[in-house]
Order: structure tokens, then sequence, then C-alpha cells
């Protein structure tokens, strides 16, 4: 395994290994279920929310109309009240457990969807495709929908938390397995009904959680099927967590979402959700340490958690965190204990518990260098550039697999991961786009006046 010290923060070269645009498409179209993306179509063969946002980046690259789609496609099926479920079911697509009928729950749009959600990037996305590919009338119908999203998380999971939504399932938090929830997890219920794990079926157990993972995950399933009530959830559900880098992640949702509405006129939606942002972001503020950053919390027990990966990586993300926090951020994913060949380490080697071909226990994940580099971009350019051009060396070398070794050199999970095609093409696009982050395309509609990307 590569010495953490051996790797340096360095800038985009333009000799560094480059992607194959047409590879990466590719991958994309394969995964392509027409207005939704499927995040591989043999493992994941439905629609995962965070997946769904970072993938429309990609297709936006190649297709702003279909960048578009693919949020339109998640918001429309959000829960009543506005979240938006983890998983929207593709019709007619088996393989994967568990199955829409764990849920029994229906989206706006009458898709099958899941009870619980996923980290909130539509606010994100879809501000960063508006600045590069202006279509304002589209923009504009997805505002209130991104925005119900954030106020469902805020009020109803977060009545009791100055607003920090509570996580009611690790799922939720899109880092599963991570060993922040593995003392949480100690009070999940046994399920009662039986079920197949499927996930193993292409790929090794190794790079999987494990069946005692999974048989919490089972007993939640169950017992948040049984309890729908998001405010009774948050209040006295077997799993209560708050985790610094979801909530992170909502309040520069809701900040960027502020600034989009902002620019497209609507005064009233960028007021609420620049509170919203600014009430989860306090929240945060309020539980941490003198460094800028917060553990992760579990409510059940009272108990801290702060662990050295990928949830202190997205810290970054929080609009208001110190600038200071933001380097140290820096430093261990470029040079420090988070560092590697490929990108951010989801959780620094030689922590109890870690395990680098294990799933949320070690691996480099593309989204979370690419948000890594998103957050420190502010304070430190210089490695968001260099985080950047590692994601695209381990894209260009092993192709958009799902995850990667710590030390650079073994491809794992599912053979293509479309977030991982997508947030390459993204970046191989950064190049085409004008300084002020906007791609000028021939014949493309002028952005709205005082129009500019998002921070
Ligand atoms: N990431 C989960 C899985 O592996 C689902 O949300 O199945």
């Amino acid at each position: 395994m590569a010495d953490p010290g051996d790797v340096d923060a360095r800038p985009a070269r333009t000799s560094d290994p480059r992607p194959d645009a047409r590879a990466l498409a590719a991958v994309l179209a394969a995964s392509d279920q027409g207005a939704h993306t499927c995040p591989s179509p043999d493992t994941y063969p439905h629609q995962w929310a965070w997946d769904s946002c970072l993938t429309a980046l990609g297709w936006a690259t190649l297709d702003p109309a279909r960048g578009y789609a693919e949020i339109e496609s998640l918001l429309g099926a959000a829960l009543p009240g506005g979240m938006v479920p983890h998983i929207a079911y593709t019709p007619a697509r088996d393989g994967y457990m568990p199955g829409p009928e764990w849920w029994g729950r229906t989206g706006a749009d009458g898709r099958a969807v899941s009870g619980i959600t996923q980290p909130p990037l539509a606010g994100t996305c879809l501000a960063l495709i508006s600045a590069r590919h202006p279509d304002p009338a589209r923009a504009r119908r997805l505002l209130e929908p991104a925005a119900a999203w954030h106020r469902a998380l805020a009020r109803e999971r977060g009545a009791d938390t100055g607003g920090e939504p509570v996580l009611v399932h690790p799922w939720e938090s899109g880092r599963d397995d991570a060993p922040e929830w593995d003392a949480p997890l100690a009070a999940a219920p046994v399920p009662g009904r039986a079920y197949v794990r499927r996930d193993t079926d292409r790929i090794p157990g190794a790079e999987r959680p494990t069946d005692a993972d999974y048989r919490a995950y089972m007993g939640l399933v169950e017992w948040l099927g049984a309890h729908r009530d998001e405010p009774e959830r948050a209040r006295t559900g077997p799993f209560r967590v708050l985790d610094p880098a979801f909530s992170g992640i909502l309040a520069r949702s809701a900040h960027d979402l502020a600034g989009l509405a902002e620019r497209l006129g609507d005064r009233a939606l960028a007021a609420e959700q620049r509170a919203i942002a600014d009430r989860v972001d306090a929240a945060v503020a309020r539980r941490s340490g003198p460094g800028g950053l917060a553990p992760v919390l579990d409510l059940v027990t009272g108990r801290p958690a702060a662990l050295p990966g990928a949830g202190l990586a997205l810290q970054a993300l929080r609009p208001a965190v110190p600038m200071a926090a933001i380097r140290r951020i820096a430093r261990r994913c470029t040079t420090g204990d988070l560092a590697s060949p490929v990108g951010v380490r989801s959780l620094a080697a030689g922590v109890p518990g870690a395990e680098p071909r294990r799933y949320w226990r070690g691996p480099v994940w593309a989204p979370v260098t690419w948000l890594a580099a998103l957050g420190l971009e502010r304070a430190d350019p210089a490695a968001a550039a260099g985080l950047r051009a590692r994601l695209l060396a381990g894209v260009a070398r092993h192709g958009a697999y799902e995850y990667l070794s710590p030390d650079g050199e073994e491809r794992l999970g599912a053979r293509t991961l479309a977030w991982t095609a997508a947030l390459a093409l993204w970046e191989l696009g950064r190049a085409s786009a004008t300084p002020a982050g906007r791609t000028r395309r021939p014949g493309a509609p002028r952005p709205p006046r005082g129009a500019g990307p998002p921070r």
C-alpha cells in the first residue's frame, strides 16, 4: 500500500492520463433507462437518489436536456411531504434486495419507491448544471421540488435537533457500512422475515457489507416499513444518528439552491432555502469542536464518534465550515491519512474497522473525491485540482469502477458505476467551460442577467 506521505497535491497536468470520453459515455448509455439512470445494470438496477444527482452532471456534459431530465425524474418520485426516496424502483427489474415489497411505498409519479432518503444533492447539482448549461425555464420548475426535499429533512427529521436531520438507517448516509454506524447498529431489531442477499451474486462478499450488517439493515427496513411518520421515526427509531457529512450536504444544497433561485428571480424560495441552510449550518457548528468539525452523534446512546474517513472529508461542503478546517481537510485528503493516488480514502488505514477492500471501510470512491474537491475549492483550489486529477487518473487506469483499493491498484465492486463515469465526464468538460464556469455552446440560450456559477 502506498505510504500516504508519498502522495502530494499536484495541480492537474496535461500529461496526466485522461479517461476516454467515449468509453465513459458508453457506461452512461448502458445504464440509461430512458429518463433515469441506474448506477449499474446488474447490481443496482433502479434509480438511487445521490447517484442520480451526480449522474446528471455527466449527462449534462453530453446532452444538457438529458441532465435536467435525470433530476426531473428523481424529484418526480418524491414521497408525500417532499422527501426524495433513496431508491425509485425501475418497473419490472429484478435482482436487487430489498425490492419494493419491503417498503410498500409509492412516489408522486406512481413509481414504487423506498421509504428512506439519501444525501440531498439535487440543489447543488442543479445549480452546477444551470451555471454551465443554463435553461432557466427548466431550472425554475425544479426549484420547488428540490426545496421541498430540504424542507422535509429540516422540519420533519430536524424538529428536535435545530434542523439537523436525524438519519434512521445507515443507507441514508450513502456510506452504508462506514464504521461510524457499527455501534448504533447494535440496537437494530432482528428481522422477522426471511431474505436472500442479491448484492453478492456478482460481487465478492469481501467487498460488500457483512451478513451481520445486512441483518441489521433488514431489521431496520422492517421497523421503518411499520413506522412511516417521519417525526416519530426521528424521535423513537432504533437507529438514530446525526451525521455531519449528511447535514453539511443538506446545508450546501439549500445554500446552492438559494443562490440559483435568486438568480432566477424567485426571492421567496431563495430566502426560505437560505434560512434552512443557515439553521442546519448553525446546528452543526454548535456541536463542533474547536477545529470546526462535528462528530457523528448516536442519539440512542448519546455517544459521539469521530473517525478519519469520507464523513470527515465531506464536512468541507458545509457552507460555514471555517476556512482553517477546510485547509486541514485538504492536507489530510492530499498528503495525510486520507490521501491515496486515486482520490480520498473512505477510511484511513490502521483505524479500527479499516478494511481496504470492503465497501465504505477503506476503498476510494469517485463521488467522495469529487465532493471533497468541491468543498475544498474555496480554501485550497490547488488541492481541489489535485484531487480531481487523481480521480481522472484512477478512471483512466481502471475504467468507471464502483471503487478502488486505496493503493490505487485494485478495481473493486461493480464493474461500472454511472456516477464514476459521470463525474469523470464533468471534469473532462471543465476544460471546455469558460472561466466563469459556463460552456459556450453555439446557439445556447444566454443566461439570465446576474446569473453566475454557484460558489
Ligand atoms: N448502497 C446500498 C446497496 O448497496 C443501497 O442503498 O445496496
